[in-house]
């Protein structure tokens, strides 16, 4: 089997490199040269444990090769970005784009499957690109029980750090834009699928990815709206929520300094755009998980005019998206330390035990990036992310320092 695969980042390459190991020839198609080379040197750009080892081993046996050009295959597999764009739209240009380049390609008997996070009727955006470039080819339909190019919608939902485990063991959706694709894209995957492959339509898969994300997402709004009632009303909210957990049949998740990340901050807004109407919980939860980090400015802002005319130090612990990773996108740590530094120039330190230099948007911010020892020292200390690195003290603080920790991990 040969299969091409466009998009090798954090999903498209430990895809590529699983699906080269079990013997399938893989074209992988970058826009970016410098991914191109790294690959082809049988190296990797990204970090992900085990997967470098494999991309060696498959580039040396020629069963992985990557350029910047699409060619024939049995199947083609879509993993290229889906952020939002403006009042939080889609952007469905690099799904467009991907689809264009692979549709000359394509022949009869061929399986085409999109794996980006997407829209509702995104697959069939896709089938309709292709049917415009390639007319003479009878491409899937919802009503078409055969047809000479099969269309399947399959998410992903692997955990960054654990990729090759759960691309192999997780349960997969698959979505086809009618029956036949479904069993044509659940042959493909049942190449390294361990885990069980659940066919259904395509418009049921792509609503499935944004339900599970949209979940999460309601239910950390619904600890951080907790938190917000709980400091209004003087109660712990932390022991508060420990103690409603012990009802059987309730799981409060704890709350943070808001939501970050590729994929719970931004997929549930593909429902939003979709059906605004219809989404409130989804739309609410969006809006109070993204203005989390506002109130979490506020309450260092009292702290600071309580030391009104002294010199002080505010060290922000944590600036990756969640415990124990690297990942720093749309990272709600971030920004909160971004905003601090620019309203309290020469004050704010952060620590990060994931990283060795501050990110882009941080940098020239007058932000010193410092030990965790030299940290807790400051006076007023913002525990972010509850790493382990920061799991592993139990610090003590002096009288005038103050903590705000938005994970609980020092007050409980
Ligand atoms: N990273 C995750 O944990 C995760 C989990 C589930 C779903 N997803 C979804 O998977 C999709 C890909 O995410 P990712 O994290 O791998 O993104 P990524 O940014 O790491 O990788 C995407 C790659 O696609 C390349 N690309 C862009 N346009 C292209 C084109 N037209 N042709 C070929 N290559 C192109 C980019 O250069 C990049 O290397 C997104 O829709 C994302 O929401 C990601």
């Amino acid at each position: 089997m040969k299969l091409c695969i466009c998009g090798l980042g954090y999903i498209g390459l430990p895809t590529a490199a699983v699906f080269a190991s079990n013997g399938v020839l893989v074209n992988g198609v970058e826009v970016n040269q410098n991914t191109i080379d790294i690959i082809n040197q049988g190296k990797i750009h990204i970090i992900e444990p085990g997967l470098g080892e494999i991309v060696k081993s498959v580039v040396e046996s020629g069963h992985l090769k990557v350029s910047d050009k699409a060619c024939e295959a049995d199947g083609y597999i879509i993993c290229v970005p889906t952020p939002f764009i403006g009042d939080h739209e889609p952007d469905l240009s690099y799904v467009d784009a991907a689809a264009k380049e692979i549709a000359p390609y394509i022949r009869r008997g061929n399986t085409v499957i999109l794996e980006s996070t997407s829209p509702v009727g995104t697959t069939e955006r896709v089938a309709a690109i292709i049917r415009g470039m390639r007319p003479e080819l009878n491409v899937a339909t919802e009503s078409s029980e055969d047809c000479d190019v099969y269309l399947a919608y399959c998410p992903e939902r692997v955990l960054a750090g654990n990729t090759l485990n759960e691309l192999a063991n997780n349960d997969r959706i698959i979505g086809g834009i009618n029956k036949i694709s479904a069993r044509k894209a659940a042959e493909i995957y049942g190449i390294f699928v361990k885990g069980e492959l659940l066919q259904t339509n395509a418009r049921t898969g792509e609503m499935s990815k944004l339900t599970e994300n949209a979940f999460r997402d309601v239910n950390i709004a619904f600890a951080n709206e907790l938190s917000l009632i709980c400091d209004r009303l003087d109660i712990d909210v932390w022991e508060l929520i420990s103690l409603a957990n012990r009802h059987p049949r309730v799981n409060i998740l704890n709350p943070g300094p808001g939501v970050g990340g590729h994929c719970i901050a931004v997929d549930p807004w593909f429902i939003v755009s979709k059906t605004p109407k219809e989404a409130q919980i989804i739309n609410m939860a969006r809006h109070i998980n993204d203005n989390k980090p506002e109130w979490v400015k506020e309450q260092v802002r009292k702290a600071a005019a309580d030391l009104y005319g002294k010199s002080f130090k505010i060290a922000c612990l944590g600036l990756a998206f969640k415990p124990d990773i690297d990942d720093l996108r749309e990272s709600p740590s971030v920004y909160i330390t971004r905003d601090l530094a620019g309203e309290f120039p020469g004050s704010v330190l952060a620590v990060e035990p994931n990283i060795s230099e501050l990110p882009a948007n941080l940098q020239g911010l007058d932000i010193s990036l410092v030990s965790l020892e030299e940290a807790l020292k400051a006076d007023i200390v913002l525990l972010l992310v509850d790493h382990k690195e920061f799991k592993a003290v139990k610090p003590v603080f002096r009288e005038d320092q103050k903590l705000i920790d938005t994970r609980g991990l020092w007050l409980r």
